[in-house]
């Protein structure tokens, strides 16, 4: 398949749909889901990713080859349906986002401002290479079942703060997640809202994250998304790889265990 070609037809879709997004309803990217079938625009999104893994970077000039995500260095496969995880050599329990930071610190010699600087796009940004390498590491573990590390108290510590986090309620609103994720069956502006208290949805929305948003054209991960309802909750701005984010993902990976991941899914 040509690649390029591909592109095109894929960027007229979104073009095409996102003119029906003022009458934003789930129907019409249900529509869409089926339309594209098992074909997702991310996948484009996934070839950059491996791509940016093995090419050389940074000051050091090295690839991240040699990046261990828990299941030994250069191990990708897998590595994914088991994050959030506890890492001895940093003593803490890292998400996705957080072990590539390290290792883009680390190995490439990057600086922690410059890896934080901007991980996510902005609307009507092509992506970034966190994106993409986060799409592509996921990829290599759809199929496989979530299975957060919950063996070492760093680990269940990890999982009792982003309880702890879902719950409290503060900002202007004096919203917690919980205000808007505890209940079934409930809409916000005619968006399902999940309920991840429980764990066919906390399975359902953590199993397709990272996600292609067909609104944004852009292939989101789940630190974006995590910052972006902290954002609706009006929170101060999350930052990615800190430990409330790795906190909050490993609350919604452990209720969602056992669920095989179906990332990257597609989104509104
Ligand atoms: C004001 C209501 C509100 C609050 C508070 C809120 N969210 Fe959300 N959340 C939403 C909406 C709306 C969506 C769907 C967004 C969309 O489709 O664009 C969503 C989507 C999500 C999803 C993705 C679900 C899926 O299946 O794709 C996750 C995970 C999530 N929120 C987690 C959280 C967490 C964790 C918090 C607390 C830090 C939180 N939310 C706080 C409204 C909220």
């Amino acid at each position: 398949m040509n690649k390029g070609f591909m592109r095109v037809i894929f960027t007229v879709l979104i073009g095409l749909w996102s003119v029906t997004l003022l009458s934003d309803t789930e129907g019409v990217f249900d529509q869409y889901r089926e339309m594209l079938g098992d074909d997702n625009p991310a996948i484009f999104v996934i070839f950059d990713g491996e791509e940016i893994w093995y090419a050389p970077a940074g000051p050091k000039s090295v690839s991240l080859e040699q990046c261990d995500l828990g299941l030994g260095p250069g191990v990708v496969e897998g590595a994914y349906a088991q994050l959030p995880r506890y890492f001895p050599d940093v003593d803490r329990v890292q998400d996705v986002e957080a072990r590539l930071e390290y290792c883009m610190t680390q190995l490439q010699g990057l600086t922690t401002e410059e890896v934080r600087g901007k991980p996510y796009s902005l609307r009507g940004d092509l992506g970034t290479e966190l994106e993409a390498l986060v799409a592509w590491i996921a990829d290599q573990s759809s199929g496989l079942a979530i299975a957060p590390g919950q063996a070492h108290a760093k680990e269940r510590a990890t999982y009792a703060l982003g309880e702890n986090l879902f719950y409290y309620r503060a900002g202007p609103h004096d919203f917690s997640c919980a205000t808007c994720h505890e209940q079934t069956g409930r809409r916000i502006r005619l968006q399902a809202l999940p309920n991840l208290t429980t764990h066919p949805g906390a399975a359902e929305a953590y199993s397709s994250w990272p996600a292609y948003r067909i609104s944004q054209g852009i292939v989101r991960t789940m630190g974006w998304r995590m910052r972006d309802c902290m954002r609706q909750q009006r929170m101060p701005e999350l930052i990615m790889g800190s430990q409330a984010s790795v906190a909050l993902q490993t609350y919604l990976a452990v209720n969602g265990a056992g669920a095989s991941m179906a990332a990257p899914g597609l989104k509104r």
